[in-house]
């Protein structure tokens, strides 16, 4: 379930065999081990799409040990002899494609499985692989940390980019989104919060199952799990989108005025950037310290320790703008914080505020931060070309990437800059997009205005640009 990738490994393209054939031939070739993404070159897999994860994870909190299946539907892209899966840590005990035992060999992160006969460009099929172990904590280039972490009441799991590959094998890159079932059963002093909808929950033995249903597509740096001691709560919004909230109870005092707002916030959001994306709302708070940094977790966003309003609303805005429209690869990660970032300043102004002008202003003019060295790093590089991995998530990518927009509202005015918000959520829906797709698509949507020097200059030009 996804658009058609771009950047498979043209090298995996050319065939070795003569024989031209269909099933059972000799002339796939194995898919890339990358999909050539210029920051993780290492993310996603070439030769096929996935439309569906089946993830049954038993997860014992004490000895922090997984034992997992992961049953994969994919449709082959070319004719493949062996394809990868991406993998970090953990032992895989067997892999079987289409029922029958696969050969693998693992290096790295990657995970090369053999199928027993070779896949035709088009045929669908099923890998199941299983595995255990101990999940680890990825450390980014940045320093930041994800994959699996552990928290003071149990674990959770958060992919961005690539901490995925530390808890399931799969695609672990944005451009290929799939649906998703996650059966994960913990001790029963436990509860186990994921994606999507919990459609049930069941008690034998001591030990709780709970089964989350994720039917959009969802990239999997935003597939969760939370494991620990929850409150829970549910309700409806009052245009009937289900509300499903988990709390670590230390941080229930704490969240509870910022949670009240939550309906309020993502009805505000619809209204500005279009239908909701999903069938379910909600979030996840964890303490202080469980993990570094808040993360877009598809329907429900992960907080370690109460939210202020603001970075709810970032979170809840990533819905549409991340999750829903999914970039491309990671340069194009500032159509995600961007966007999110300059929701709040959307917030900001329409709640008595100041307005996004003024906080442009004070960023431009050096006054929105109180030290040199934040205001220099601003202007360090433009938020589309990042100067390597290590920069993806750095100021820039989230202000002057907010800033880009607010150039684009300057130019076609407030009316067109709010249907330019809702069509582009709306023409890339549950979907991929590009920076270069977003610019035609400016540039589509208000003919008759010059947006050179915004791309220029502000989007891809380095150093400050002069003042507009
Ligand atoms: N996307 C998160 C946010 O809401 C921040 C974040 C966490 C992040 N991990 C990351 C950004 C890794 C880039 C890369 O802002
Ligand atoms: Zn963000």
């Amino acid at each position: 379930m996804r658009l058609p990738r771009l950047l498979v490994a043209a090298a995996t393209l050319t065939a070795l065999g003569a024989c031209s054939g269909g099933g059972g031939g000799v002339d796939g070739t194995p898919g890339g081990s990358g999909v050539r993404d210029p920051y993780f070159p290492k993310a996603g897999n070439g030769g096929y799409d996935v439309g569906h994860y089946d993830l049954v994870l038993d997860y014992d909190p004490d000895a922090e040990h997984v034992t997992g299946t992961a049953t994969i539907t994919a449709r082959a892209t070319q004719d493949l002899s062996a394809f990868n899966l991406d993998l970090k840590g953990l032992d895989v005990e067997k892999v079987t494609v289409e029922g029958r035992a696969a050969r693998f060999h693992r290096a790295g992160q990657e995970l090369t499985v053999r199928p027993p006969d070779e896949l035709d460009k088009g045929r669908r099929f099923r890998v199941r692989v299983r595995y255990s172990g101990e999940p680890g904590t990825v450390t980014d280039p940045d320093g930041s940390e994800e994959g699996w972490l552990p928290t003071d009441d149990g674990a959770v799991g958060l992919g961005e980019p690539v901490g995925s590959m530390a808890w399931f094998p799969g695609n672990h890159h944005p451009s290929d989104k799939a649906s998703y079932d996650l059966t994960v059963t913990v001790p029963d002093d436990y509860g186990a919060v994921s994606n999507g909808q919990l459609t049930s929950r069941t008690t034998k033995g001591g030990r709780t199952t709970f089964h989350w249903h994720t039917a959009e597509p969802m990239a999997s740096y935003v597939a969760t799990v939370a494991v620990g001691d929850w409150r829970i709560s549910r309700s409806v919004t009052e245009d009937g989108l289900p509300v499903y909230t988990a709390v670590d109870p230390e941080q229930e005092d704490a969240s509870r005025t910022v949670l009240a707002q939550l309906p309020e916030i993502v009805k505000w959001e619809r209204d500005l950037f279009g239908p909701y994306p999903f069938s379910s709302t909600g979030v996840i708070v964890d303490r202080p310290g469980d993990a570094g940094y808040a993360l877009e977790t598809q329907n429900r966003p992960y907080f370690p320790g109460a939210p202020d309003t603001e970075t709810l609303v970032h979170e809840l805005a990533h819905q549409w703008y991340g999750d829903s429209v999914t970039p491309k690869t990671w340069r194009d990660m500032w159509l995600n914080e961007g966007f999110a970032t300059y929701a709040q300043w959307l917030w900001t102004e329409d709640h008595g505020g100041d307005t996004a002008q003024e906080t442009f202003d004070a960023l431009y003019d050096g006054t929105y931060f109180d030290d040199e060295e934040s205001d220099e790093a601003l202007w360090a590089f433009p938020p589309g070309k990042p100067p390597g991995a290590a920069h993806v998530s750095d100021s820039p990518v989230y202000r002057r990437g907010a800033m880009v927009l607010h150039r684009i509202r300057q130019t076609v005015g407030d009316d067109a800059f709010r249907a330019l918000l809702r069509d582009w959520a709306a023409a890339h829906r549950h979907g991929n997009a590009d920076t270069g797709d977003f610019t035609a698509f400016v540039e589509k949507s208000a003919p008759d205005e010059d947006f050179t020097e915004i791309w220029d200059d502000w989007l891809y030009g380095d150093g400050k640009p002069k003042r507009p």
